[in-house]
């Protein structure tokens, strides 16, 4: 039986294939996309996942919008590594996939609630619209099956030294999340720059001969050229759909238990993932955190998504 999920999402380069791995995989049930402030202000990642949608024919998912910034500090946005839309390198057709009414938030809670059986939330974002979750309904975690989150990071961070962007914009809603008590698996940095976009998965997703396809190896190619700009990298490391892959089949994404608290006070390392993996701190284990990934698997099923979706679109 394919998982059922929701996304929650800023899109994004990255989350811009996360959504189309989730809506193009057989092992998926993707009930809803809700957006979030992160990379561009919500009004521009809500207009990039319908954007997402229409080019990749994704119809009768709802797409909701949620909050416009951070619990308590002001949003900064990410435009350095994905432009000034968000989702900058493609010509994208205008949307004619909407949204539906009310705010995210809502529109999950409706869900978890409704849902037969519990839903896995998939946030690959700042985790804003989940902890107003949390808070505002404390019933909705019994219908949570658990949180797999792109996130935080085992080492160093990519927004200072010591923090990955998602955390680093909100830390107090992903120190919310993490304390929740729900079941929570974290995909940091330490795994998701394992999945590089490399010269060889650009081909294969331009070689799939359809619109979609060379789409998606455009997005890759502006997301390469913002990684080397800004970090040196090669290839850039394709965040995002590793927590939904980790839904997919866990044996792409090894994970161990540990302790994970988030940093709020520090004054360098304000949003950092302290992660207990040597088990120094007596604390208790509250997160699963992915250590691994078979790459080859990952690039399989991530093309076999964007296939599958674009000979439905052409
Ligand atoms: C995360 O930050 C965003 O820029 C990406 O979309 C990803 O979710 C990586 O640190
Ligand atoms: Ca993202």
């Amino acid at each position: 039986m394919p998982v059922p999920i929701i996304i929650d999402c800023d899109p994004g380069h990255d989350d811009a294939l996360a959504i189309m791995l989730a809506a193009g995989d057989p092992a998926i049930d993707l009930l809803a996309i809700t957006t979030v402030a992160g990379n561009q202000t919500v009004e521009k990642t809500t207009f990039n996942a319908r954007r997402v949608c229409t080019v990749a024919g994704i119809t009768g998912v709802p797409i909701a919008a949620g909050c416009a910034r951070p619990l308590v500090q002001p949003l900064r946005v990410a435009d350095d590594v994905h432009g000034d839309s968000g989702m900058d390198g493609p010509r994208f057709p205008d949307p004619t996939v909407g949204t539906v009414p009310g705010h995210a938030v809502d529109l999950m809670y409706r869900i978890l609630t409704e849902h037969p059986e519990p839903v896995t939330l998939v946030p690959t974002a700042p985790l804003t619209n989940i902890a107003l979750l949390l808070t505002r309904y404390p019933d909705a975690a019994a219908g949570i099956h658990e949180i797999v989150l792109m996130g935080g990071s085992t080492e160093r961070g990519n927004k200072t030294p010591a923090a990955e962007f998602n955390i680093f914009i909100d830390p107090e809603a992903a120190d919310i999340v993490f304390r929740s008590g729900v079941p929570v698996t974290m995909c940091g940095l330490n795994v998701t720059h394992q999945a590089l976009a490399t010269p060889d998965v650009l081909a294969r997703l331009d070689g799939l001969g359809t619109e979609l396809g060379g789409i998606c190896a455009q997005l890759m190619t502006y997301f390469a050229s913002a990684y080397k700009r800004l970090w040196g990298f090669e290839a850039p490391p394709l965040h995002d759909p590793v927590a939904v892959a980790r839904v997919i089949d866990p044996a792409i994404v090894r994970c161990v238990d540990a302790s994970v608290a988030v940093e709020l006070h520090g004054q360098f390392t304000r949003g950092a993932t302290v992660v207990d993996l040597h088990r120094y701190l007596d604390r208790p284990v509250n997160a699963r955190v992915a250590v691994e990934l078979d790459a080859g698997l990952f690039w399989d099923r991530v093309i076999g998504a964007v296939e599958r979706l674009g000979a439905r679109t052409t």
